[in-house]
């Protein structure tokens, strides 16, 4: 891996339950600098990552079922009212770094959109720098503390 910035602001909060996760969503589905975005998701299996993506996919108006990408690595969404292409990945059963190039993973993250990440240290060395990292760890009453890390001035709006 390359070597990570130091980020240039963190952010520490707490989720006592979902209704928080879906608050800080919101909260993040009405900055505009998430029109073109990299989020970085990070935690244990069961934390919270993709219920996060959730909230945030319906917060930005995607309607419906939406699915873990775990099995099929990435899920695309396009919110054509909003001009906004969305990815969400889950690089938790990748592992074919050959894969990168055939699946056009390098022209989607050039692309401008918002790109979602669960298990991005799966990727290997060729994800691009994060606008916004979460980590997200459960504690032992099922809260959720979360570290928000912003290490480009999109990231830092995203906190705003
Ligand atoms: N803030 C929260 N408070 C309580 N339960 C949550 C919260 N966020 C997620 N969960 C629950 O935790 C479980 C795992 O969540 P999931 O988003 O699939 O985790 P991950 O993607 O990190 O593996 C789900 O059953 C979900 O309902
Ligand atoms: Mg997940």
């Amino acid at each position: 891996m390359t070597a990570r910035l130091h980020p240039l602001i963190v952010k520490t909060i707490a989720w006592q339950t979902e209704a928080d996760t879906a608050s800080s969503a919101r909260a993040l589905a009405r900055q505009p600098a998430v029109n073109n975005a990299m989020i970085e998701l990070r935690g244990d299996l069961g934390t919270g990552k993709t219920t996060f993506v959730r909230h945030l996919l319906h917060a930005l108006g995607v309607q419906g079922r939406i699915k873990s990408p775990t099995y099929a690595v990435v899920e695309p969404y396009s919110l054509v009212d909003a001009g906004l292409d969305i990815w969400h990945f889950d690089f938790y059963r990748f592992n074919d770094p050959d894969e990168w190039e055939e699946a056009g993973f390098r022209d989607i993250f050039a692309s401008c959109g918002l790109k979602l990440v669960e298990w991005p240290d799966n990727a290997g060395p060729h994800l691009p720098q994060p606008d916004l990292a979460l980590s997200i760890v459960l504690l032992a009453d099922e809260s959720r503390a979360v570290t928000l890390s912003a290490f480009t001035p999109t990231g830092k709006r995203l906190l705003a």
